[in-house]
């Protein structure tokens, strides 16, 4: 049989899919599982885009722009502007996804072998397309006890070689949550001045701010126009993963020459997703409202929930939908798998994800967290809550 390469024996399936065969063995046995474990916002889709997408007067469905359909990306520079950002459309590159975003953006400023420095926990991800970029992942940890806030300037520059290209950030975080305050960015400002780096910053969760504190984007960032990429999507901030658009935001014009030439070579963008994404900008504010009222009250059931167990430590995040608990437990991986396994709690049971997956070096790492995405209705989440604390009782029981 002819070889594979080198990269398809590294590349690492999705830490947060590898449970899913045992979900579906249980749920085979009659279990219902509760899934705390994946980002798939349970919020509609905002109904202009839905019509948009109905409504298609096309006859032939064409090839877009490369850099995306003119008058979205227009339209999605006012769409940043009226949150103060300084976009020119011009200065946008729609992506099909975040996740091709964040790939091009690798390849536009890495050379194989060149380090991008991430704080740990991070979207398990990176690390899949950072391979793919021949980039070297160099993490740098948070931790729970600080609530995962960025961690010591001085720990980022002991991180720094020659080979240093870039700080990756994703503010609000996923799989912390922690919401990066103006300070902190500005902070990085500093130091990608210092070093001469790039700041990365994937703010695909922007919208997903609470406690009335606002998000701070890399690009209200002055004299560092150069330095400066940040990466959106569409699929949260509208709940509309499956669309698959997002976008890639810089003004440098080397970094967006580089990105509009790779755009050019997968020719564009999925139009349908465009045509949806470009009529989501006309959704109402009474939409971001409700759904903010909904993940707030959402997060505070899931971390008061679980600061009431015995030996649970959970932060309160400040963003996204995600939070890191350290359980009571000896390992994180193992007791994700026997809650699917061999446990349930009047035929129910919780899909959580092992908090390892998100390290860089999953032995490397504190072994009894584990991340949970809010995205269920709160009578979902209060009995997936009751469920947990049972599971929590019974392992450590079996275990002595
Ligand atoms: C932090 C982060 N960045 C990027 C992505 C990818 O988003 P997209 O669906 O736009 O490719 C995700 C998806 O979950 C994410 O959590």
């Amino acid at each position: 049989m002819p070889q594979l390469s080198q990269l398809a024996g590294v590349l690492p399936a999705s830490p947060i899919r590898k449970l899913v065969p045992y979900a579906e063995a249980a749920k085979r046995k009659g279990t219902k599982v509760y899934h705390l474990n994946i980002g798939q916002p349970d919020i509609e889709t905002p109904a202009v885009s839905l019509e948009a997408i109905h409504n298609l007067p096309d006859k032939v469905l064409e090839y877009t722009h490369s850099a995306g359909i003119e008058n979205y990306r227009r339209r999605l520079a006012d769409f940043y502007n009226r949150r103060n950002l300084g976009v020119d459309y011009t200065n946008i590159i729609v992506t099909t996804g975040g996740s091709e975003a964040l790939l091009f953006g690798f390849l536009a400023i890495c050379n194989a072998g060149d380090q991008v420095i991430v704080p740990e926990p991070f979207y398990a991800n990176y690390n899949s397309f950072a391979m793919e970029a021949g980039v070297e992942i160099v993490p740098i940890k948070s931790f729970i006890e600080n609530g995962f806030a960025l961690p010591a300037i001085a720990e980022f520059e002991k991180k720094i070689t020659p080979k240093t290209r870039a700080i990756l950030i994703c503010n609000p975080n996923n799989p912390t949550g922690y919401l990066y305050s103006k300070e902190e960015i500005e902070q990085l400002r500093e130091l990608v001045i210092k070093h001469d780096l790039y700041l990365l910053s994937d703010e695909v969760y922007s919208d997903f701010c609470y406690d009335g504190r606002e998000h701070y984007s890399v690009l209200n960032l002055k004299g560092v126009d150069n330095n400066v990429i940040m990466f959106d999507s569409v699929s949260k901030r509208y709940s509309m993963c499956g669309v698959r658009a997002g976008a890639l935001i810089s003004r440098n014009c080397g970094v967006l020459d580089a990105v509009l030439r790779m755009g050019q070579a997968r020719l564009c963008a999925p139009y349908i997703a465009q045509v949806a994404a470009n009529a989501a900008i006309d959704t109402p504010q009474s939409y971001f409202d409700d759904v903010k009222k909904e993940y707030i009250a959402r997060r505070n059931c899931v971390v008061e929930a679980l600061q009431k167990m015995d030996g649970v430590v959970c932060p309160c995040p400040g963003g996204a939908f995600y939070a890191v608990a350290k359980l009571p437990i000896d390992n994180a991986d193992k007791f994700a798998q026997w809650l699917l396994e061999e446990f349930e709690y009047e035929g129910e049971t919780v899909m959580v994800a092992p908090a390892t997956g998100f390290y860089y070096n999953p032995k490397d790492c504190p072994q009894d967290e584990i991340r949970i995405a809010y995205v269920l209705k709160i009578e979902d989440l209060q009995k997936a809550m009751k469920i947990l604390e049972i599971a929590l009782g019974e392992y450590n029981a079996k275990r002595g």
